[in-house]
Protein backbone atom coordinates (compact mmCIF):
# COMPACT_ATOMS: atom_id res chain seq x y z
CA UNK A 1 0.00 0.00 0.00
CA UNK A 2 0.94 3.83 -0.59
CA UNK A 3 2.06 5.93 2.61
CA UNK A 4 3.87 9.05 2.71
CA UNK A 5 6.14 9.53 4.86
CA UNK A 6 8.79 11.39 6.33
CA UNK A 7 12.51 11.62 7.77
CA UNK A 8 11.76 13.93 10.75
CA UNK A 9 14.52 16.98 11.60
CA UNK A 10 15.38 16.11 7.58
CA UNK A 11 13.91 19.00 5.45
CA UNK A 12 12.06 18.30 2.27
CA UNK A 13 12.53 14.05 2.97
CA UNK A 14 8.88 13.64 2.23
CA UNK A 15 8.00 10.85 0.14
CA UNK A 16 5.12 8.01 -1.20
CA UNK A 17 6.23 5.33 -0.86
CA UNK A 18 5.40 1.43 -0.44
CA UNK A 19 4.74 0.01 2.77
CA UNK A 20 3.86 -2.97 4.23
CA UNK A 21 -0.15 -3.70 4.54
CA UNK A 22 -0.84 -3.33 8.35
CA UNK A 23 -0.24 -6.55 10.74
CA UNK A 24 -3.33 -8.24 11.24
CA UNK A 25 -4.66 -7.27 15.08
CA UNK A 26 -7.56 -8.99 16.20
CA UNK A 27 -8.35 -5.82 18.86
CA UNK A 28 -8.35 -3.60 16.81
CA UNK A 29 -10.17 -1.75 13.46
CA UNK A 30 -8.74 -1.68 10.61
CA UNK A 31 -9.39 1.52 8.35
CA UNK A 32 -9.28 2.48 4.98
CA UNK A 33 -8.64 5.99 4.91
CA UNK A 34 -11.00 8.19 2.84
CA UNK A 35 -9.29 11.91 3.31
CA UNK A 36 -6.66 12.92 5.08
CA UNK A 37 -6.99 17.36 6.13
CA UNK A 38 -3.33 18.92 5.55
CA UNK A 39 -2.29 21.58 8.68
CA UNK A 40 0.57 24.02 9.01
CA UNK A 41 1.78 21.21 11.71
CA UNK A 42 2.28 19.02 8.72
CA UNK A 43 4.51 21.61 6.59
CA UNK A 44 6.19 22.33 9.93
CA UNK A 45 7.58 18.77 9.97
CA UNK A 46 8.34 18.20 6.00
CA UNK A 47 10.53 21.34 6.85
CA UNK A 48 12.29 19.41 9.47
CA UNK A 49 11.76 21.76 12.33
CA UNK A 50 9.26 19.29 14.25
CA UNK A 51 8.62 15.71 14.53
CA UNK A 52 9.94 12.38 15.65
CA UNK A 53 9.68 9.43 14.82
CA UNK A 54 8.50 6.11 16.35
CA UNK A 55 10.94 4.42 18.62
CA UNK A 56 13.41 2.18 16.45
CA UNK A 57 11.93 3.45 12.71
CA UNK A 58 14.08 6.27 10.98
CA UNK A 59 10.48 7.59 9.22
CA UNK A 60 7.35 8.83 10.20
CA UNK A 61 3.87 8.10 8.60
CA UNK A 62 2.44 11.70 8.67
CA UNK A 63 -0.94 12.79 9.45
CA UNK A 64 -3.07 13.53 12.05
CA UNK A 65 -6.33 14.98 10.47
CA UNK A 66 -7.89 11.50 9.70
CA UNK A 67 -10.94 10.36 8.14
CA UNK A 68 -11.62 6.77 7.05
CA UNK A 69 -13.90 3.76 6.67
CA UNK A 70 -13.76 0.56 9.20
CA UNK A 71 -12.93 -2.56 6.69
CA UNK A 72 -12.84 -4.77 10.05
CA UNK A 73 -13.87 -4.49 13.53
CA UNK A 74 -14.25 -6.37 16.21
CA UNK A 75 -17.53 -7.64 17.71
CA UNK A 76 -17.15 -6.10 21.16
CA UNK A 77 -15.71 -2.95 19.35
CA UNK A 78 -18.77 -0.95 19.08
CA UNK A 79 -17.86 0.04 15.67
CA UNK A 80 -19.05 -2.16 12.02
CA UNK A 81 -17.93 -2.27 8.89
CA UNK A 82 -18.50 0.55 6.48
CA UNK A 83 -18.78 3.33 9.81
CA UNK A 84 -16.80 6.38 8.99
CA UNK A 85 -14.01 7.16 11.46
CA UNK A 86 -11.70 9.45 12.45
CA UNK A 87 -8.94 8.22 14.40
CA UNK A 88 -7.56 10.79 18.04
CA UNK A 89 -4.05 12.25 17.54
CA UNK A 90 -2.68 11.74 21.20
CA UNK A 91 -1.70 8.57 23.20
CA UNK A 92 -1.62 9.46 26.66
CA UNK A 93 2.43 9.12 28.22
CA UNK A 94 3.80 5.67 29.69
CA UNK A 95 3.83 6.66 32.74
CA UNK A 96 1.06 7.76 33.26
CA UNK A 97 0.95 11.67 34.78
CA UNK A 98 -2.32 12.16 36.60
CA UNK A 99 -3.53 13.99 33.16
CA UNK A 100 -3.37 10.88 31.52
CA UNK A 101 -4.54 8.42 33.75
CA UNK A 102 -7.45 10.42 33.82
CA UNK A 103 -8.13 10.22 30.43
CA UNK A 104 -7.05 13.91 29.91
CA UNK A 105 -3.92 12.85 27.92
CA UNK A 106 -4.34 16.44 25.97
CA UNK A 107 -2.93 17.84 29.61
CA UNK A 108 -0.21 15.93 29.68
CA UNK A 109 2.15 16.78 32.23
CA UNK A 110 5.57 14.88 31.44
CA UNK A 111 5.38 15.67 27.97
CA UNK A 112 6.02 11.95 27.30
CA UNK A 113 2.49 11.60 25.00
CA UNK A 114 3.32 10.33 21.75
CA UNK A 115 0.79 11.72 18.53
CA UNK A 116 -0.21 9.87 15.67
CA UNK A 117 1.25 11.40 12.42
CA UNK A 118 3.79 14.12 14.73
CA UNK A 119 5.57 12.18 17.68
CA UNK A 120 6.75 9.16 17.64
CA UNK A 121 3.22 6.96 16.78
CA UNK A 122 2.56 6.45 12.54
CA UNK A 123 -0.17 8.77 11.25
CA UNK A 124 -2.59 8.44 9.25
CA UNK A 125 -1.49 9.46 5.51
CA UNK A 126 -1.23 5.81 4.56
CA UNK A 127 -4.11 3.63 2.58
CA UNK A 128 -4.91 1.34 5.54
CA UNK A 129 -3.72 1.54 8.96
CA UNK A 130 -5.03 0.50 12.44
CA UNK A 131 -7.17 2.07 15.06
CA UNK A 132 -7.87 1.04 18.76
CA UNK A 133 -11.03 1.53 19.20
CA UNK A 134 -10.46 3.66 22.49
CA UNK A 135 -9.05 6.33 20.16
CA UNK A 136 -11.17 6.04 17.63
CA UNK A 137 -14.55 8.64 16.94
CA UNK A 138 -17.53 7.55 14.68
CA UNK A 139 -18.62 10.37 12.47
CA UNK A 140 -22.12 11.26 12.14
CA UNK A 141 -23.05 9.63 8.74
CA UNK A 142 -24.87 13.08 7.52
CA UNK A 143 -21.43 14.87 7.88
CA UNK A 144 -19.78 12.88 4.94
CA UNK A 145 -16.49 13.75 4.01
CA UNK A 146 -16.81 16.87 5.85
CA UNK A 147 -15.93 14.98 9.18
CA UNK A 148 -12.37 15.40 8.13
CA UNK A 149 -12.60 18.17 9.83
CA UNK A 150 -13.35 16.91 13.24
CA UNK A 151 -9.80 16.78 14.46
CA UNK A 152 -9.28 20.67 14.04
CA UNK A 153 -12.35 20.79 15.71
CA UNK A 154 -11.78 19.12 18.47
CA UNK A 155 -8.80 21.25 19.10
CA UNK A 156 -10.89 24.64 19.38
CA UNK A 157 -14.33 22.54 21.09
CA UNK A 158 -11.22 21.94 24.07
CA UNK A 159 -10.22 25.66 23.98
CA UNK A 160 -13.83 26.58 24.47
CA UNK A 161 -14.56 24.29 27.62
CA UNK A 162 -11.55 25.46 28.83
CA UNK A 163 -12.60 29.31 28.19
CA UNK A 164 -15.91 28.25 29.94
CA UNK A 165 -14.46 26.40 32.86
CA UNK A 166 -12.40 29.77 33.49
CA UNK A 167 -15.37 31.83 33.07
CA UNK A 168 -17.26 29.96 36.02
CA UNK A 169 -14.44 31.34 38.31
CA UNK A 170 -16.63 34.24 38.56
CA UNK A 171 -20.38 34.49 39.15
CA UNK A 172 -21.21 37.76 37.60
CA UNK A 173 -19.46 37.61 34.43
CA UNK A 174 -21.84 37.83 31.38
CA UNK A 175 -19.48 37.44 28.01
CA UNK A 176 -21.15 39.04 25.07
CA UNK A 177 -18.59 39.04 22.18
CA UNK A 178 -15.81 37.21 20.92
CA UNK A 179 -12.21 37.67 18.85
CA UNK A 180 -10.74 35.40 16.74
CA UNK A 181 -7.72 36.32 15.12
CA UNK A 182 -6.80 33.95 12.18
CA UNK A 183 -9.40 32.92 9.79
CA UNK A 184 -7.56 29.72 8.46
CA UNK A 185 -9.54 26.37 9.37
CA UNK A 186 -9.04 26.70 12.81
CA UNK A 187 -9.76 30.49 13.26
CA UNK A 188 -13.24 29.45 11.25
CA UNK A 189 -14.23 26.54 13.24
CA UNK A 190 -13.54 28.88 16.62
CA UNK A 191 -15.79 31.54 14.81
CA UNK A 192 -18.17 29.27 14.26
CA UNK A 193 -18.53 27.73 17.94
CA UNK A 194 -18.66 31.48 19.39
CA UNK A 195 -21.71 31.99 17.53
CA UNK A 196 -23.42 28.44 18.48
CA UNK A 197 -22.98 29.83 21.96
CA UNK A 198 -24.69 33.17 20.94
CA UNK A 199 -21.58 35.46 20.83
CA UNK A 200 -21.43 38.54 18.51
CA UNK A 201 -18.36 37.56 16.38
CA UNK A 202 -15.47 39.82 15.61
CA UNK A 203 -12.71 37.64 13.35
CA UNK A 204 -8.88 39.43 12.13
CA UNK A 205 -7.20 38.28 9.24
CA UNK A 206 -4.64 39.72 6.57
CA UNK A 207 -7.00 38.82 3.66
CA UNK A 208 -9.09 41.36 2.53
CA UNK A 209 -11.24 39.44 -0.24
CA UNK A 210 -12.16 35.90 -0.43
CA UNK A 211 -13.60 33.08 0.77
CA UNK A 212 -12.45 34.14 4.32
CA UNK A 213 -14.40 37.29 4.75
CA UNK A 214 -17.75 35.83 3.18
CA UNK A 215 -17.23 32.93 5.64
CA UNK A 216 -17.00 35.17 8.27
CA UNK A 217 -20.06 37.43 6.95
CA UNK A 218 -21.91 33.76 6.48
CA UNK A 219 -21.49 33.60 10.51
CA UNK A 220 -23.36 37.34 11.22
CA UNK A 221 -19.76 38.23 12.25
CA UNK A 222 -17.80 41.03 11.26
CA UNK A 223 -14.74 40.98 9.64
CA UNK A 224 -11.45 42.83 10.14
CA UNK A 225 -8.76 42.87 7.55
CA UNK A 226 -5.48 43.27 8.58
CA UNK A 227 -6.24 45.74 11.49
CA UNK A 228 -8.31 46.04 14.56
CA UNK A 229 -10.43 49.33 15.16
CA UNK A 230 -8.41 50.79 18.73
CA UNK A 231 -11.90 50.91 20.54
CA UNK A 232 -12.63 47.34 20.20
CA UNK A 233 -13.32 45.40 23.39
CA UNK A 234 -14.43 41.70 23.61
CA UNK A 235 -14.82 39.64 26.55
CA UNK A 236 -12.98 36.65 25.17
CA UNK A 237 -10.03 35.86 22.41
CA UNK A 238 -9.21 33.11 20.44
CA UNK A 239 -6.35 33.88 18.89
CA UNK A 240 -4.99 31.06 16.42
CA UNK A 241 -2.36 32.86 14.15
CA UNK A 242 0.64 32.14 16.79
CA UNK A 243 2.34 35.26 15.12
CA UNK A 244 4.46 36.35 18.25
CA UNK A 245 3.60 40.72 17.74
CA UNK A 246 -0.18 39.57 17.17
CA UNK A 247 -0.30 37.71 20.32
CA UNK A 248 1.07 40.73 22.59
CA UNK A 249 -0.84 43.23 20.92
CA UNK A 250 -4.24 41.37 20.71
CA UNK A 251 -4.29 41.81 24.95
CA UNK A 252 -5.43 45.34 24.50
CA UNK A 253 -8.14 44.18 23.27
CA UNK A 254 -9.76 42.45 26.41
CA UNK A 255 -12.72 44.27 28.49
CA UNK A 256 -12.43 43.38 32.22
CA UNK A 257 -12.58 40.03 33.48
CA UNK A 258 -11.98 38.95 29.71
CA UNK A 259 -10.74 35.69 28.60
CA UNK A 260 -7.61 35.01 25.99
CA UNK A 261 -7.09 31.81 24.88
CA UNK A 262 -4.04 31.19 22.84
CA UNK A 263 -4.24 28.24 20.00
CA UNK A 264 -1.54 29.29 17.76
CA UNK A 265 2.29 27.78 17.86
CA UNK A 266 5.10 30.36 17.17
CA UNK A 267 8.87 29.31 16.63
CA UNK A 268 10.71 30.39 19.56
CA UNK A 269 13.73 33.20 19.25
CA UNK A 270 11.58 35.94 17.86
CA UNK A 271 12.62 39.31 19.80
CA UNK A 272 9.47 41.80 20.45
CA UNK A 273 9.01 44.85 22.02
CA UNK A 274 6.95 43.74 25.55
CA UNK A 275 5.87 46.24 28.18
CA UNK A 276 5.89 43.75 30.56
CA UNK A 277 4.63 45.92 33.63
CA UNK A 278 1.67 47.48 31.58
CA UNK A 279 0.39 43.79 30.93
CA UNK A 280 0.76 42.71 34.46
CA UNK A 281 -1.08 45.88 35.72
CA UNK A 282 -3.79 45.43 32.95
CA UNK A 283 -4.68 41.32 34.07
CA UNK A 284 -3.97 42.21 37.46
CA UNK A 285 -6.63 45.40 37.92
CA UNK A 286 -8.96 43.79 35.47
CA UNK A 287 -9.08 40.03 36.41
CA UNK A 288 -7.99 39.02 32.75
CA UNK A 289 -6.93 35.51 31.59
CA UNK A 290 -4.48 34.64 28.90
CA UNK A 291 -4.01 31.10 29.03
CA UNK A 292 -2.95 28.11 26.03
CA UNK A 293 -4.46 25.11 25.04
CA UNK A 294 -3.13 22.12 22.81
CA UNK A 295 -4.95 19.20 21.47
CA UNK A 296 -8.33 17.43 22.97
CA UNK A 297 -9.33 14.09 24.18
CA UNK A 298 -12.31 11.84 23.55
CA UNK A 299 -14.88 14.46 25.30
CA UNK A 300 -13.81 17.04 22.79
CA UNK A 301 -13.62 15.03 19.84
CA UNK A 302 -17.70 14.31 20.62
CA UNK A 303 -18.32 18.01 21.70
CA UNK A 304 -16.50 19.03 17.89
CA UNK A 305 -18.90 16.54 16.31
CA UNK A 306 -21.82 17.39 17.82
CA UNK A 307 -20.78 21.10 16.51
CA UNK A 308 -19.97 20.24 13.45
CA UNK A 309 -23.07 18.01 13.16
CA UNK A 310 -25.45 21.17 14.07
CA UNK A 311 -23.45 23.44 11.37
CA UNK A 312 -24.29 24.43 7.99
CA UNK A 313 -22.84 21.63 6.05
CA UNK A 314 -22.75 24.06 3.02
CA UNK A 315 -20.71 26.46 4.85
CA UNK A 316 -17.93 23.61 6.55
CA UNK A 317 -17.68 22.34 3.10
CA UNK A 318 -16.58 25.72 2.21
CA UNK A 319 -14.03 25.78 4.43
CA UNK A 320 -12.49 22.72 2.07
CA UNK A 321 -10.75 24.96 -0.54
CA UNK A 322 -8.81 22.67 -2.39
CA UNK A 323 -9.23 18.54 -2.90
CA UNK A 324 -6.16 16.89 -3.93
CA UNK A 325 -6.12 13.20 -5.38
CA UNK A 326 -3.08 10.92 -4.03
CA UNK A 327 -1.06 10.70 -7.03
CA UNK A 328 -0.86 14.35 -6.62
CA UNK A 329 -0.10 14.19 -3.43
CA UNK A 330 2.97 17.17 -2.98
CA UNK A 331 0.18 19.60 -4.33
CA UNK A 332 -1.44 19.04 -0.98
CA UNK A 333 0.92 19.88 0.65
CA UNK A 334 1.95 23.64 -1.08
CA UNK A 335 0.35 26.57 0.72
CA UNK A 336 -1.84 28.35 -2.23
CA UNK A 337 -3.09 31.61 -2.19
CA UNK A 338 -6.73 31.67 -1.12
CA UNK A 339 -6.13 28.35 0.40
CA UNK A 340 -8.16 27.44 3.77
CA UNK A 341 -7.92 23.78 4.36
CA UNK A 342 -6.63 21.71 1.83
CA UNK A 343 -7.54 17.89 1.94
CA UNK A 344 -5.66 15.00 0.51
CA UNK A 345 -8.25 12.16 -1.05
CA UNK A 346 -7.16 8.57 -0.95
CA UNK A 347 -10.47 7.60 -2.37
CA UNK A 348 -14.28 8.69 -3.36
CA UNK A 349 -16.64 8.55 -0.48
CA UNK A 350 -19.62 5.50 -1.66
CA UNK A 351 -22.32 7.09 -3.58
C1 LIG B 1 -2.65 19.11 16.26
C2 LIG B 1 -2.76 18.79 17.73
C3 LIG B 1 -1.38 18.57 18.32
C4 LIG B 1 -0.51 19.79 18.04
C5 LIG B 1 0.90 19.67 18.62
C6 LIG B 1 -1.69 20.26 16.04
O1 LIG B 1 -1.52 20.47 14.68
O2 LIG B 1 -3.91 19.44 15.73
O3 LIG B 1 -3.58 17.66 17.92
O4 LIG B 1 -1.47 18.34 19.71
O5 LIG B 1 -0.44 19.99 16.64
O6 LIG B 1 1.64 18.60 18.10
Amino acid sequence: MRAITVEPGIANSVQLEERPEPTSDPSSLLIQAVALGVCGTDREIISGAYGFAPPGATRLVLGHESLGRVLKAPGDSGFAVGDLVAGIVRRPDPVPCVACAAGEWDMCHNGRYTESGIKSLDGYAAERFRLDPAYTVKIAPALGRLGVLLEPASVLAKAWDQIERIGRRSRSWRPKSVLVTGAGPVGLIAALMAVQRGFALHVMDHADSGAKPDLVHALGGTYHPLVLPTDLSVDIIVECTGAPQLVLDVISHLDGEGIACLTGLSAAGTMQPFDGGDFNRRLVLQNEVVFGSVNANRRHYEAAMTSLASADPAWLGGLITRQVPLPRWREAFEKRRGDIKVVLLFEDLPA
